[in-house]
């Protein structure tokens, strides 16, 4: 079994002083555990106080929301995945969701920002996911397994080694209404079976993502194929996210 990942996409929330006061309390009340790994995506500009309050804790793990799909030049307010990792980051979230189906970005260039990020030897955690419409058309495979190709394509076998992929239906984001344990599970089969024949090492894990709540989490995490979740609302608060972390 793979020790479970849990990790938190803050989004648009927790500007640096509230990052750095979760931090705190957050490490004051997590000890390290060797059974899990804890990862937290913070905004850019509140990822270096986030880090700095968790200064001495190289069990979490820090990363950006968003890398540009260029590495350098004249692309104003973005940030690249050089300028992450020189900044401390270590993995990126590539192809979120809210990335694709608010800013528009296309699998082409969620694959650019996967290549880019893992020459600078940023772990890109690939999302993908099915919007509500396309799982009732009976697309749900399809789309999913579209996006992963498109993301992995670039990437060598050294670079595949080193994915997170995360399983978040559109529909269940955010919404309330999470996918079951049975829905998540049939999904990372199908993204498992394709792992596989992309020659991806199974180590890699599959998350779960999409209105994860601490009631919630346990089972989530215990269904078959599910390596860990991504949470974005359960995780601002410092309690709820402490019960998601605890799960299982
Ligand atoms: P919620 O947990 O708020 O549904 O968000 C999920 C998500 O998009 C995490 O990346």
């Amino acid at each position: 079994m793979r020790a479970p990942v849990l990790a938190a996409n803050w989004k648009l929330n927790h500007g640096p002083t509230e990052a750095a006061a979760f931090l705190r309390a957050f490490c004051g009340r997590y000890a390290p555990r060797d059974d899990r790994t804890v990862m937290f995506f913070p905004s850019a500009l509140a990822f270096a106080a986030a880090r700095e309050a968790a200064a001495g804790r190289a069990d979490l793990r820090f990363g950006v929301q968003n890398v540009a799909a260029h590495d350098r030049g004249a692309f104003t307010g973005e940030n690249s995945a050089a300028i992450a990792r020189d900044a401390g980051a270590t993995c990126v979230l590539v192809g979120h969701s809210e990335r694709r189906h608010v800013f528009g970005e296309t699998d082409a260039e969620t694959a650019e920002k996967c290549a880019l990020a893992a020459a600078h030897e940023l772990d890109p955690v690939l999302c993908v996911g099915e919007k509500l419409d396309e799982r009732e058309r009976g697309e749900t495979e399809r789309v999913v397994l579209r996006q992963l190709r498109a993301g992995i394509r670039r990437l060598t076998a050294q670079q595949r080694a080193r994915l997170v992929i995360a399983y978040e239906p559109v529909w269940a984001i955010g919404t309330g209404r999470n996918a079951t344990p049975a829905d998540a599970a049939a999904v990372h089969a199908v993204v498992r079976a394709e792992l596989r024949a992309e020659g991806v090492p199974d180590a890699v894990p599959i998350l779960y993502g999409g209105s994860v709540k601490p009631d919630n989490a346990p089972a989530l995490l215990a269904a078959d194929g599910v390596d860990g979740l991504l949470v974005g609302g359960a995780s601002l608060d410092v309690e709820s996210w402490l019960a998601v972390v605890g799960a299982r």
